[in-house]
């Protein structure tokens, strides 16, 4: 028995040496366990094995987890503008382990090996390094290993192609030109390191903040973790941990910023096409759009209107005098915006190009030549908008488009675009002074250049740019809105568009659209119908189409079609009330225009099933389906809903089959919403009538509304120039009220006028005084009768209307019902 155990001692004594050296020589080099563990303040800094190491208390429910190889380098991050705030936090350790708490979650560090948990106040465990593998490197590549949870999902991660939960899924982030992408494609063409993990009733966010080539595996070939890393830098993530994921949305917005107030007019319908030109082209356009009725606010000039696509000019033959076309344009009520590129041709006597090689400000070969790759214009250099100096450059030169009256900015191309697409590793990036290659820059560079723009043009213009941008990186909410580039004409690109938008929405970037119509091929008509009217439904409403594609302005595909359009469109203006509401909510927590159903319904299976409906604000639910399929299910959550088109009330937690028309897209309005909403205007420099109509919908649960006004143009109302005013439904007390009127700017609209859903003929009474009463038909959405003579059922039978002068002071109504 003795010598048994001995043999056996041996043995395992043989094979742990073996192991250990097997772990040595291995490729892949563990952070190791903890040598050293020094408590500083709200942080904590080790040394390991392999390591050096950081955990900072950044808010009681954010926590920052840094390592590296080598000493961690001094801090930048052109994503997080957040610092740590003061935060009382518990911190301990012993021989095995660090323990940090907060008022809000739990973290312990184990020391053999370095791994770290985080846990609820109450003990559950939200998320864990996978024991054996926790953080290691192959190569520069380090990564971080977590347990997969039992029933994990994973949403968020931005601009990515795929299902709302990406578990089964891994992606890579790598800014790329991907014109007419795959639906199942990845990279595409911006990088938002940003994911939410959902469990056990449980939910919580990690941001890798690292500009370098990231990797996500969310189980994908392997059952075992999810994981994140780059192929360089430091492990650097930040941890949020929230009982309701819409906090865990603003806490991450709250440390890359938030998006700032849009002018008004970039939420209206915006036209464009790969180009319209010349001049007359345009103002043909323009006006078509008003003779036929089609409200818009927006013309956008493709690459056409430069002189051979040269950043900074205009072809003076297509457009003479662009001061006189735009002055003519907003006359109409159209703003122009124009496209830019960061190539810069390298032409002699070209000025924007002699006076950036006079400032230096092009990005470099390692020699210190200026690297010049191949894209619209010919052969280029590209402005290094990773220095002030680039970026000041790039404002001189912008800032003429605003003398020419321009009013938006378009900066595409910006991965950086070039033919052939492999730009090389040894380009250097001015990075702040820090310098930076091409693998660690690039994905930063597209939000570089839209902030350049933004910034540029703000000044230039003295009021609120509108800036689009293709490429990005974590915080481009700060600068401008994402559009999803060249996607397809074709009924699975029109839903994958809307995931896009949703998880875009869910990763911090609120203000996003894609081509409505597609922008290769040719939409047939079910198609663009569908697309118009989740278009609608979308944050930014623009129509676009690619070089060599049919017209597809609303009239090109024949007169119902027009008609759909249109009434779409309408509606979207009328909405206009709501929607610039929704967008300072945007501005003030975060929160998407678009929302996921998974933000509001976070632990319900299904939603996950029905991943292509979504929430537009906290209202409607909106229901998209291809345009060639004739009956969809649909699943409602939890709560009653109310169809637009008639009022008919559903009970939530229920899948119904519809019958699917051209017509009209499935929305249902949520119990209890609040919708502001004005009469139709045909641009917004066109003043609607002085009533608000705000619509009120009966339900079980109480509901507020923040409704928000300014001037919709410029920055006044940073200092207290607007006008706000919390509107709630009380259902138990049957009241709507309108808060004290909040800011020094006097309202639009003189008169409110309530209209009461599901109530009946409810008498409602304001200061003990039956206010004036009648019953109104009101309709959303016209019916196209030419054409479908039942229309879509479009009555809310028996709407109760109350106009009423509404003091600034707060007022209560009471419904009798
Ligand atoms: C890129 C853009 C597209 C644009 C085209 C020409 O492909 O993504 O929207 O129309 O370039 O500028």
């Amino acid at each position: 028995m003795k010598m048994q155990f001995k043999v056996l001692g041996t043995l395992g004594l043989c094979f742990a040496l073996n192991f250990a050296s097997v772990a040595q020589n291995s490729p892949v080099k563990n952070i190791g366990d903890v040598t050293g563990a020094e408590i500083n303040g709200q942080q904590v800094n080790f040394t390991t094995q392999n390591a050096h190491a950081e955990v900072t208390v950044y808010t009681p429910s954010v926590v920052r987890v840094r390592i590296d190889k080598k000493e961690l380098a001094p801090d930048f991050s052109y994503a997080v503008v957040a610092r740590p705030q003061q935060v009382k936090a518990a911190i301990t350790q012993n021989d095995n382990e660090v323990s940090i708490i907060t008022d809000s979650l739990k973290l312990v560090i184990s020391k053999k090996p370095f791994a770290v948990t985080f846990y609820t106040p109450d003990g559950k465990i939200i998320s864990q390094d996978e024991s054996g593998l926790t953080t290691s490197w192959v190569n520069e590549n380090v990564t971080t290993y977590k347990k997969m949870q039992d029933g994990e999902r994973f949403v968020g991660l931005g601009e990515k192609t795929g299902g709302l939960d990406r578990r089964g899924s891994g992606y890579t982030h790598w800014n790329s030109d991907v014109f007419g992408y795959r639906v199942d494609q990845d990279p595409l063409y911006s990088t938002i390191p940003f994911y939410i993990g959902i469990h056990h009733g449980l939910n919580y966010g990690i941001f890798l903040d690292n500009t370098w080539q990231s990797d996500f595996n969310f189980g994908a070939s392997n059952n075992r973790f999810s994981s994140f890393g780059a192929r360089g830098g430091e492990m650097n993530y930040y941890f949020i941990y929230h009982k309701n994921l819409a906090d865990i949305i603003s806490s991450y917005t709250a440390l890359t910023g938030r998006m700032n107030l849009p002018p008004l007019w970039s939420l209206g319908y915006q036209q464009n096409r790969y180009s319209y030109y010349p001049d007359t082209e345009v103002y043909r356009i323009a006006q078509t759009l008003r003779e036929k009725k089609i409200p818009a606010d927006g013309i956008t000039l493709d690459i056409h209107y430069m002189d051979k696509y040269k950043v900074f000019t205009w072809d003076k033959n297509r457009f003479p005098d662009p001061v006189k076309m735009n002055n003519r344009l907003k006359e109409m009520g159209f703003k122009t915006t124009v496209i830019v590129d960061p190539g810069v041709k390298t032409e002699a006597g070209y000025g924007v190009y002699e006076r950036g090689l006079k400032d230096d400000i092009f990005i470099k070969y390692a020699d210190n030549t200026n690297y010049t790759g191949e894209v619209w214009p010919g052969w280029c250099h590209f402005p290094d908008f990773t220095s002030a100096k680039g970026r000041d450059w790039w404002q001189g030169e912008i800032k003429q488009y605003a003398a020419d009256g321009v009013s938006g900015i378009w900066n595409d191309m910006n991965e950086i675009a070039t033919w052939g697409q492999k730009m090389p590793d040894n380009v250097i990036f001015n990075w702040e002074g820090r310098k930076a290659a091409h693998p660690e820059a690039r994905n930063a560079y597209g939000m570089q250049m839209a902030r350049a723009s933004y910034e540029g043009f703000r000044k230039a213009l003295n009021k609120r740019p509108f800036i689009l941008s293709r490429s990005g990186y974590a915080g481009l909410q700060r600068y401008a809105a994402l559009w999803t580039g060249d996607n397809r004409a074709e009924d699975d690109h029109m839903l994958q568009g809307v995931r896009l938008i949703s998880s875009l929405g869910l990763s911090g970037v609120p203000f996003t659209g894609m081509d409505i119509g597609g922008f290769t091929g040719n939409a047939s008509v079910a198609l663009y119908t569908k697309w118009v009217q989740i278009g609608a439904f979308s944050p930014y409403f623009r129509n676009h189409t690619g070089v060599n594609t049919k017209s597809a302005e609303p009239w090109a595909f024949g007169e119902e079609a027009l008609e759909i359009a249109r009434n779409y469109i309408n509606l979207r203006y009328k909405l206009l009330p709501y929607l610039y509401s929704t967008f300072y909510e945007a501005t003030q927590d975060g929160l998407p225009v678009v929302r996921s159903l998974a933000i509001n319904y976070t632990h319900d299976a299904k939603v996950y099933q029905y991943q292509n409906q979504y929430l537009f604000g906290n209202a409607f639910l909106v229901a998209p389906f291809a345009g060639t399929d004739a009956y969809g299910t649909i699943y409602l959550p939890k709560g009653k809903w109310y169809y637009l088109y008639s009022d008919a009330v559903s009970n939530g937690n229920s899948e119904t089959i519809v019958k699917l028309v051209n017509t009209s897209i499935p929305v249902f309005v949520k119990e209890s919403a609040i919708i502001p909403m004005q009469s139709l205007i045909q641009n917004t420099t066109e003043k609607p009538t002085d009533t608000l109509n705000v619509h009120i919908y009966k339900g079980d649960v109480n509901n507020s509304f923040v409704y928000y006004e300014d001037d919709g143009e410029t920055y006044d109302y940073e200092k207290g120039s607007f006008y706000k005013r919390n509107i709630s439904y009380n259902s138990a007390k049957k009241t709507v009220t309108f808060g004290k009127a909040d800011g020094s700017l006097a309202s639009k609209f003189k008169y409110v006028r309530l209209y009461m859903h599901g109530f009946g003929n409810a008498e409602i009474k304001a200061g003990g005084q039956k206010v004036q009463s009648k019953t109104e038909f009101i309709s959303f959405i016209n019916p196209v009768s030419k054409f479908d003579p039942q229309g879509v059922a479009n009555v809310a039978e028996g709407s109760n209307t109350q106009t009423i002068t509404l003091p600034n002071k707060s007022s209560e109504f009471i419904i009798n019902y």
